[in-house]
C-alpha cells in the first residue's frame, strides 16, 4: 500500500513504487499513516534515537530552556513532602531519559528509611542502560530494572501497582495531544492501585516570548533535534529527505495552549519514504508537524483528570509559577471491572 501525502498537480506520472521495500515496523506503520494527507506529521517519540536523545539532553542545558532546571529545583524543595505522602515501595519513571531527576526522589526515600525499588521505562534502550548503570553505581541499595517500551500502549508491561509512585516528569505529558490526555492518564492509572500516586511535571502557561525562546534557542540545538528526525527516516526507512531543504519552526498558539513544532519546506520538493510506502510532495512553506508541547494551568489539569481515576493531591510550583510538579492520587475504583 502506498500513499500520496499531498495532492499536487504534476505533469509527469510517478515511477512505479516497489512495495517489497515497505517495512513491517512500528515506525514504518506510523509514518505510513501520519505523513499521508493534508497535514503531514511524524509522531514525536521517534525524535529519540541515540543522537536525538543526546540533543535533547543538550537542550535541557540551554539558557532559554528553563523547564529542566526549574523542575529540578521544585523537586529538591518538595521531595520529602512528596515521599512522605506517597510512601512508595516502588518508583516507576516513564520516559526517564538520562535519569538525572530520579536521584532527588531516591535520596528522599532513603532519608525516610523506606526500601526502594526503581523501574525505568523508556523507548530508548541506550538511555535505559546508561541510567540503570548509573543508579546501580550511585545507589547500590536500590533494586533497579529497565523496561524498554513505548507509552501508552505498552504500559501494561509494568504489571499491577501497589505502593507505587509513578514519575512522569519534564513536561513530557505536554507532548500528548490534549484530546489524548484523559485516555493516556487512564492507562497510567490502570497500572496503579488505589492509593498509589503519580508525580507529574508540567510546564505552565506564561509570556509567549519566553515560551517561544525555549523552543528556538540561539545555539540552534532545538533545530538540530527536530531536523534529526529526518535522518531517522532516511536511516530507518530509506527516505531521501534533504535536511537543508527544511527549517525548524516553533510557535506559540494560544488558542490550543501549545507550542507547535514543525519542519517547514524551504522549497517545493518530492521526497520518497520507501520503507513506509510514502511519496511526499511538499510545496515551499508547507510543514511536517513533529511535536506539540502543551502548556498547562492548574484548572486545565483538573479538567483533564476528570474520569481518569486520578485526583490532584499536591501542587508545587516555583516562585515565578513557571513550572508545576503535581502529585495525583489514584482513587478507589468506582467501577471495579475497569
Ligand atoms: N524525563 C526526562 C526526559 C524527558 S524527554 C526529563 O524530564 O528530562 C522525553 C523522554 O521520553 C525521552 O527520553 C524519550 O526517549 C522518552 N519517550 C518519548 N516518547 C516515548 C514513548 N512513547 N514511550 C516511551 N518513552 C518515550
Ligand atoms: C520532552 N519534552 C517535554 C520536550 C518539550 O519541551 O516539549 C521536548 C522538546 N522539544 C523541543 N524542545 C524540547
Amino acid at each position: 500500500m502506498t500513499h500520496e501525502a499531498t495532492a499536487q498537480e504534476s505533469s509527469e506520472p510517478d515511477p512505479p513504487r516497489d512495495s517489497s521495500k515497505i517495512l513491517d515496523t512500528p515506525l514504518a506503520r506510523d509514518v505510513a499513516t501520519s505523513l499521508r494527507g493534508e497535514r503531514p506529521s511524524i509522531p514525536c517519540r521517534y525524535l529519540y534515537d541515540d543522537r536525538g536523545s543526546r540533543l535533547f539532553d543538550e537542550i535541557t542545558l540551554q539558557p532559554e530552556y528553563y523547564l529542566t532546571r526549574t523542575e529540578e529545583a521544585i523537586l529538591e524543595q518538595h521531595a520529602d513532602a512528596i515521599v512522605a505522602r506517597a510512601a512508595p515501595h516502588e518508583l516507576v519513571e516513564l520516559g526517564s531519559g538520562t535519569g538525572k531527576k530520579v536521584p532527588t526522589l531516591l535520596q528522599a526515600v532513603k532519608r525516610a528509611g523506606m526500601p526502594a525499588k526503581l523501574v525505568l521505562f523508556e523507548i530508548n534502550a541506550a538511555m535505559i542502560n546508561a541510567s540503570v548503570a548509573r543508579v546501580k553505581r550511585e545507589h547500590p541499595e536500590v533494586q533497579v530494572t529497565g523496561v524498554v517500551g513505548t507509552f501508552p500502549d505498552e504500559l501494561q508491561r509494568l504489571g499491577p501497582g501497589g505502593d507505587r509512585l509513578v514519575l512522569f516528569l519534564g513536561s513530557t505529558l505536554g507532548n500528548q495531544h490534549p484530546a489524548q490526555v484523559p485516555g493516556f492518564l487512564t492507562r497510567v492509572a490502570q497500572q496503579m492501585h488505589p492509593g498509589d500516586d503519580l508525580l507529574l511535571g508540567l510546564d505552565l502557561v506564561k509570556d509567549p516570548a519566553r515560551l517561544e525562546a525555549a523552543y528556538n534557542d540561539a545555539a540552534g540545538v532545538t533545530a538540530s533535534f527536530s531536523l534529526n528526525l529526518l535522518s531517522v527516516l532516511n536511516r530507518e526507512l530509506g527516505a531521501d529527505f534533504d535536511a537543508s531543504a527544511f527549517e525548524h519552526v516553533a510557535v506559540w498558539e494560544a488558542e490550543s495552549s501549545w507550542i507547535r513544532i514543525a519542519l517547514r519546506a524551504r522549497r517545493d520538493q518530492h521526497v520518497r519514504v520507501p520503507g513506509a510506502g510514502v511519496e511526499l510532495r511538499l510545496r515551499a512553506g508547507q510543514e511536517i508537524q513533529t511535536e506539540v508541547s502543551c502548556k498547562y494551568t492548574r484548572p486545565m489539569l483538573e479538567q483533564r483528570l476528570a474520569g481518569t481515576g486520578l485526583a490532584l493531591d499536591q501542587w508545587h510550583t516555583d516562585a515565578h509559577e513557571d513550572f508545576a510538579v503535581a502529585l495525583l492520587r489514584r482513587e478507589a475504583d468506582a467501577d471495579p471491572t475497569r
